[in-house]
């Protein structure tokens, strides 16, 4: 039987709906509207594309939107300043930085430079820290984003055996480090992992996120299997097509035959990562005017 289809993007629209009324209730209480600040250095046209597409999902969600963006050639101590300006600033209640920056510049000292109040990505030390000892702190938007499809299509993850396939600090670690909180049972396979087929298979929830066009295959899943895919990858273009398919890292047709759910790439886990950001962003604008 046809896995079930996790629909993202609609519980990415429901998510934002309300946040945007949570919004609202936040500006008639506060008196000002909650703000996102995001800084692109470059012209990176994948970052472009996904600065202005949370430019205008801020705008619908009724709070502020501060973009700056800044030449390719930014030095870093420039880049530091505005960070700083942003840190001091009572209007901005979020930060984003958004990655990669052009390689002349330090993206971890950025982040350090976040003030971890503001850290709305949650990538900043202290945030993964907070994350590691189960203490209160922002957690990165796409993890969290995944755990809330999983806790929406399965409830309780106790006892559940959970493989998350990538180590990254944005995606498979705090992953890995949720699904633990929520008492699941969890490997994090990784492309030194023995064996990825027979560690994948024993996994109820599977989290892909090695960012490899389908490479995770039907048969190496357990039938019955809920499939989180992270992956957003482009194929080379078929005959007559301009732009190639974007998949997912898993296998999705034939992936749908064995597990129970699965996430469509793209309307999967993708539009989670902008809704969860607007809602870290309300977080934090309640914590600043608390
Ligand atoms: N680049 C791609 N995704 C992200 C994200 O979620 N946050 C930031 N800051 N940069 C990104």
């Amino acid at each position: 039987m046809a896995a079930d289809r996790i629909d993202g993007k609609a519980f990415a629209e429901g998510l934002r709906t309300r946040v945007g009324g949570w919004a609202s209730d936040f500006e008639g209480a506060a008196g000002r509207k909650a703000g996102l600040a995001v800084v692109l250095v470059g012209e990176d046209p994948a970052s472009q594309v996904y600065v202005r597409s949370k430019g205008k999902a801020v705008a619908a969600a009724n709070m502020n939107g501060f973009e700056h963006h800044l030449p390719a050639d930014t030095s870093q101590e420039d880049l530091l300043a505005l960070v700083e300006r942003l840190n001091a600033d009572d209007a901005v209640d979020g930060i984003l930085v958004q990655l990669p920056l052009p390689d002349h510049l330090d993206d971890q000292a950025v982040i350090a430079a976040i003030d971890p109040d503001k850290d709305v990505d949650g990538f900043h030390v202290a945030n993964a820290g907070r994350l590691a000892v189960g203490q209160t702190g922002f957690v990165p938007c796409t993890p969290l984003g995944c755990m809330m499809l999983l806790a929406d299509r399965l409830g309780d993850l106790s006892g559940l055996e959970a493989v998350v396939i990538g180590r990254s600090n944005i995606v498979g670690k705090p992953m890995a480090q949720l699904l633990l909180d929520a008492n699941a049972t969890v490997t994090i396979a990784h492309s030194r992992t023995k064996d990825l087929p027979s560690v994948v298979r024993r996994a109820d929830i599977v989290v892909a996120a090695v960012g490899r066009a389908e490479m995770i295959k039907a048969d190496w899943l357990k039938p019955g299997a809920t499939v989180i895919d992270v992956g957003i990858n482009r194929l080379p273009p078929a005959d007559g097509e301009e732009r190639g398919r974007l998949v997912g890292d898993v296998d999705y047709g034939p992936a749908s035959e064995i597990a129970s759910a699965i996430t469509p790439v793209p309307g999967g886990v993708g539009p989670m990562t902008i809704a969860v950001l607007l809602r870290n962003t309300l977080v934090a604008a309640y914590a600043h005017a608390g």
